[in-house]
């Protein structure tokens, strides 16, 4: 059976989120990640050499879940799945990105900021989602307010999490694992 958002929810605990300048420096610092413990892993589609990194980091770390944060749009979608992403994450959602994330192959987890734009993402099946940017729209004040509206929901807060809160966030009901590029700094 193939990978689900919620497995991916149900194996990390932090994301660490990496932004990849070198593709041999991504493996190896995806393997230190892998080693501590970290077993999925997001590089983001932030730098020209992102995609080459995750299909590196697929070939040399087969144990660890590599994904690719900030996918925008349908086309950088299909690119990662080309690459061997195992999952994708974006930091907010189009109707046409939700589309596309039903039929790609790899679970997409769309980014929300609002109860409207969950609820967006509910209409369209998803019910694991980033909260993004976490801290600077509400936080775990967000996450706890929104717990009872939107049952059955699971985010992975990001944006600004960090050593000191990171923990207020896992402590929450309606969290499964938080992501940030703090834990790799
Ligand atoms: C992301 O792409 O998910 C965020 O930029 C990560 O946020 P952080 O750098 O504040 O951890």
């Amino acid at each position: 059976m193939s990978l689900t958002a919620k497995d991916i929810f149900e194996r990390a605990t932090i994301i660490p989120v990496m932004t990849v300048d070198d593709v041999e420096r991504a493996v190896e610092v995806g393997a230190n990640l892998y080693e501590q413990g970290f077993e999925v892993l997001e590089v983001t589609l932030r730098t020209p050499l992102a995609i080459k990194a995750i299909e590196e980091m697929r070939r040399r770390l087969p144990q660890a879940l590599v994904g690719a944060g900030t996918v925008l749009n349908e086309e950088q979608l299909q690119q990662v799945v080309a690459a061997g992403a195992q999952f994708a994450i974006s930091p907010g959602a189009t109707p046409a990105l939700l589309q596309a994330g039903k039929t790609c192959g790899i679970p997409l987890i769309p980014g929300v900021a609002t109860v409207s734009e969950a609820m967006v993402g509910i209409e369209h099946g998803y019910s694991e989602f980033k909260l993004f940017p976490a801290e600077a729209v509400g936080g775990v004040k967000l996450l706890k307010s929104i717990a009872a509206p939107l049952p059955g929901i699971s985010f992975c807060p990001t944006g600004g999490i960090n050593e000191a809160n990171y923990k207020d966030y896992l402590a929450l009901p309606n969290v499964s694992c938080v992501g940030g590029s703090w834990i790799i700094a």
